[in-house]
């Protein structure tokens, strides 16, 4: 196991720490998430009653193969609890996720969660959001014309000519688990990360991006040493 993948299950177990019995879980997508869901399995096995909702077809086959019981959000909402990783994430809980692609059921989630808990290797934590690419998940139909336009958002919000990928994988379009496209925006560094997301948000066709603002509780960050725990100030 690298040094990373070792962070990324502490920090899972931490998060087990949080899960109470008879919660009605969202469950995260990506490789930490995926290692908070295998450290659940026991748990359920030894009696624990959790009701889950998966944010990716990947996450739900997982859970099911480990007998995980899951439902449907409209039946469950609001969940207790989503614990999920990220791709960045800053101390004032501000996150950036979708580099696997699952971001828009990802925040349906989280959002219809009361509390959710963000969990990652220190290699996530950054000063401020905007290294990572951000994911843009565009609806297919006219999304060239479509990026066009989110392209001259960004220029108006200060982003100017960023440089706008059209995900691929293996050798085709990536499309997400409803169907869509997404654009990866390296922005280099984000200065008002509620104002880009309004922009963004704004654009006929865009169907969502991988700001999460105001919506993680806690993140939790595996260094070395120990989990630092990060709790929404106020
Ligand atoms: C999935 O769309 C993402 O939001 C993941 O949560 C994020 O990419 C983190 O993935 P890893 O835990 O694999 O780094």
């Amino acid at each position: 196991m690298t040094d990373q993948n070792a962070l990324k299950r502490a920090v899972a177990a931490k998060a087990l720490e949080y899960v109470k019995d008879g919660m009605k879980l969202g469950l995260g997508s990506g490789s930490t998430a995926e290692m908070f869901v295998e450290q659940l399995a026991p748990m359920v096995r030894g009696g624990a009653r959790l009701l889950c909702v998966p944010t990716s077809e990947k996450t739900a086959a997982l859970a099911r193969k480990l007998g995980l019981t899951l439902a449907s959000l409209d039946d469950l909402a609001p969940l207790d609890l989503t614990i999920d990783g990220a791709d960045e994430a800053d101390r004032n809980l501000d996150v950036i996720k979708g580099g696997g692609g699952m971001l828009l059921r990802e925040k349906i989630v989280a959002a219809a969660s009361k509390q959710m808990i963000v969990i990652a290797d220190e290699s996530k934590l950054v000063p401020r959001l905007g290294r990572y690419p951000l994911p843009v998940e565009v609806v297919e139909f006219g999304h060239k014309s479509t990026a066009a336009r989110l392209g001259a958002a960004l220029a108006a919000a200060g982003y100017a000519n960023v440089p706008m990928t059209l995900r691929q994988r293996d050798g085709d379009t990536f499309k997400t688990d409803s169907g869509n496209v997404i654009y990866d925006c390296a922005l280099g560094s984000i200065r008002n990360a509620p104002a880009l997301a309004a922009a963004i948000s704004a654009i006929p066709g865009v169907v969502e991006h991988g700001l999460f603002i105001g919506i993680a509780t806690t993140l939790l960050i595996a260094t070395a040493g120990e989990v630092e725990i990060i709790e929404r100030a106020g």
